[in-house]
């Protein structure tokens, strides 16, 4: 009997390419493996019958968008997850689900090798084969993309002299998932210039946009976000609803240059409105409910979280632990953010919450304080005791100094 390959199959020139190859080169028979995340193209049947075409002697396609929403994403929102503070890694998160797909379906398909089609440029490979190889180490992960080294012509031509029929896949590189679209390539390639319009799906520029205010309400329970002005929404749907309204009102577009983890520079253009309008929200609520301590303790968190999602970390023990950390924390995130979204802005326009620290008593300048200023001063000499103190040495010291020149 041939051995099995899992391919994970989009329906792309590259996996399609793929197909043919491990049957040919390899002598492999290929199962396919299509997964919605939330991705614009997904008419699932349509790729299933290509792979079908194309030899696959088994195709798989399956809705993970709840999944995604439920595991991966919330995990996202509960960590505030943003690589060097402006990615909300909508790819990175996708791919720790995509690797435990894919070995799930090769122990039952019977195959011992995973197949993907990132190249060796980027963080995907590195996510994808560390992920496979944490849930099944018996597994072979194969990346003909990267290991074949062809180009895009060599591979259009073996597409072309293998029946492959070629998507039309518009000038850049994307990847889309509920979560966000990420976009590389083409001018994108040259920072000094604009990212061009036609690389916008989701998101209006600016000047497009809305020429009306929107104003949204937005419930958290336990740092999730439940209700949408006032109405209970499933996490899957809130984020394609606040992917419509803030994309209208030209949020989410991230422009960037990264620090990929194979050391590459690279300028990406990401459209995230739902993540970008939600992490806002979460964390003005957080700014609401948490000390100074919860908050430095758990910025820190989060920043260890986004950079081991990114660098493909999603399954190492110590994950486990964060999590435990941002479960206990986000359970004080309850309460409600009112938000107005407007050419690309997201206004603060109220928070409240039960468990708020905000004590009005305290801060006020008006009447009713109860705060004992009469106490300040004391405090200050305490604290600012050192700083006094280092000063008179420093400038004792240099008198000395002058003395004896
Ligand atoms: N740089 C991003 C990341 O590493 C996005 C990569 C997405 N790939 C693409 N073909 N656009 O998560």
């Amino acid at each position: 009997m041939k051995q099995r390959a899992l391919l994970l199959y989009s329906g792309g020139l590259d996996t399609s390419v793929m197909i043919k190859w491990l049957q040919e080169e390899m002598d492999f028979d290929v199962v396919t493996l299509t997964l919605d995340v939330g991705q614009e193209k997904n008419d699932l049947e349509a790729i299933a019958k290509k792979a079908e075409k194309l030899g696959a002697v088994s195709t798989i396609t399956e809705d993970v968008k709840q999944k995604f929403a439920r595991e991966f994403v919330s995990a996202g929102i509960l960590n505030d997850g943003m690589y060097q503070d402006r990615y909300p890694l909508s790819t990175s998160l996708a791919r720790p689900l995509m690797a435990l797909e894919a070995v799930q379906m090769a122990e039952i398909h019977g195959c011992d090798t995973v197949v993907h089609g990132s190249t060796g440029k980027g963080n995907d490979q590195v996510r994808f084969e560390i992920s496979i190889k944490a849930l099944n180490e018996n597994l072979n992960v194969i990346a003909p993309v990267r290991d074949m080294n062809m180009n895009r012509e060599e591979e259009t031509e073996y597409a072309r002299s293998h029946g492959i029929e070629i998507p039309y896949g518009g000038k850049y590189s994307v990847d889309e998932n509920l979560w966000g679209r990420s976009v590389e390539g083409s001018s994108i390639e040259h920072p000094q210039e604009a990212v061009p319009y036609d690389a916008y799906r989701w998101v209006l520029p600016p000047e497009k946009a809305a020429s009306v205010p929107e104003n949204i309400s937005i419930q958290f329970h336990s740092g999730l976000p439940v209700e949408l002005n006032g109405k209970p929404s499933e996490l899957t749907n809130m984020i394609a609803e606040l992917n419509v309204k803030g994309g209208k009102n030209g949020i989410g577009a991230i422009d960037m240059i990264e620090d990929r983890l194979v050391g590459i520079k690279s300028h990406e253009f990401y459209e995230c409105p739902a993540a970008m309008i939600i992490i806002t929200a979460h964390k003005y609520l957080e700014s609401l409910v948490l000390n100074k301590k919860e908050s430095q303790l758990k910025k820190h968190m989060d920043q260890t979280f986004s950079e081991m999602v990114y660098n493909g970390l999603w399954y190492d023990p110590a994950m486990e632990h964060i999590m435990h950390f941002q479960k206990s924390v986000n359970s004080l995130i309850n309460g409600k953010v009112k938000l107005k979204l407007y050419r690309g802005n997201i206004v603060p326009m109220g928070v409240e919450s039960d468990n708020s620290l905000y004590d009005i008593s305290k801060s006020t300048y008006g009447v009713g304080q109860t705060f004992d200023q009469s106490k300040s001063p004391g405090f200050i000499y305490v604290f600012g005791s050192q700083t006094m103190a280092t000063i008179k040495g420093r400038k004792k010291l240099e008198r000395e100094i002058t003395i004896n020149e």
